[in-house]
């Protein structure tokens, strides 16, 4: 059975991640969270001192970085130079800061890049801001997942208390809200749904609900491929 692209773009708190991983997981596919590339980037930046402003610093800094993604008891590891940040690259602050390193041009190429590499065999689940539109134009299938701004800021607030962050739900709306809006507004690649990908909103969605959605889609595209009218 041929093996599909799948592309999952959507805003923050849509429940992006949690969909993806499990579909990949249902199909034995390969997850990438290309958001925990631009997250890695942003870290490696903090840590070396660099201002987000200094474009050609963190151009650089995202051009050397040597990352590595893997998979462990079903979540995504991710290694800047060997060391473990997975949890580091999800604190609020990194939160704060990754939209204005994510829209800087020279940092999106050398993520892309590495993207389609890391999606070229096929059977893979890739979820992000821009992968319909522009990472993997021509997957297979193409989710646009997204939920209402209350419940997005709600489930990131339940994440982050359950990790024992205090965050207040307001502040939240507020971070998530500007990050919706430098991601929706940039030049380069900004999150918008693709003309070809089926929008899924997931408000009053279970995870598993969009994930049997998907799947379904998923059933009808392969045995469309094997029956070809
Ligand atoms: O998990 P959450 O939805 O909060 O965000 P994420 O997927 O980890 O992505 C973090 C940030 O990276 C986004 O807000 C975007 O600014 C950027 N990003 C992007 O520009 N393009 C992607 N394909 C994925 C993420």
């Amino acid at each position: 059975m041929k093996r599909l692209t799948i592309a999952i773009d959507g805003p923050a708190g849509a429940g992006k991640s949690t969909v993806a991983r499990i579909v990949a997981q249902r199909l034995a596919y390969t997850y990438i969270d290309s958001g925990a590339m631009y997250r890695a980037v942003t870290w490696a930046v903090s840590r070396q001192a660099i201002a987000v402003t200094d474009r050609e610093a963190v151009i650089k800094a995202a051009r050397s970085l040597n990352l590595a993604l893997t998979y462990r008891d079903g979540k995504t590891q991710v290694l800047v130079d060997g060391e473990d940040v997975s949890e580091s690259i999800r604190t609020p602050e990194i939160s704060r800061q990754v939209s204005e390193v994510a829209k800087i041009g020279g940092v999106r190429e050398a993520m892309v890049r590495l993207q389609r590499q890391l999606a070229s065999f096929g059977g893979v689940v890739m979820d992000g801001r821009d992968i319909g539109t522009h990472v993997l134009p021509d997957a297979d299938i193409k989710i646009f997942l997204t939920a209402s701004i209350k419940e997005r800021a709600r489930r990131r607030w339940q994440e982050l208390s359950d990790k024992g962050y205090t965050v207040s739900l307001e502040d939240l709306t507020k971070d998530i809200s500007c990050r919706d809006r430098v991601d929706c507004e940039r030049d380069i690649a900004p999150l918008i749904q693709a003309a070809d990908a089926v929008l899924i909103d997931t408000t009053a969605l279970t995870i598993h609900q969009a994930v049997e959605q998907i799947l379904r889609l998923c059933e009808e595209r392969t045995s469309g491929l094997q029956n070809p009218s």
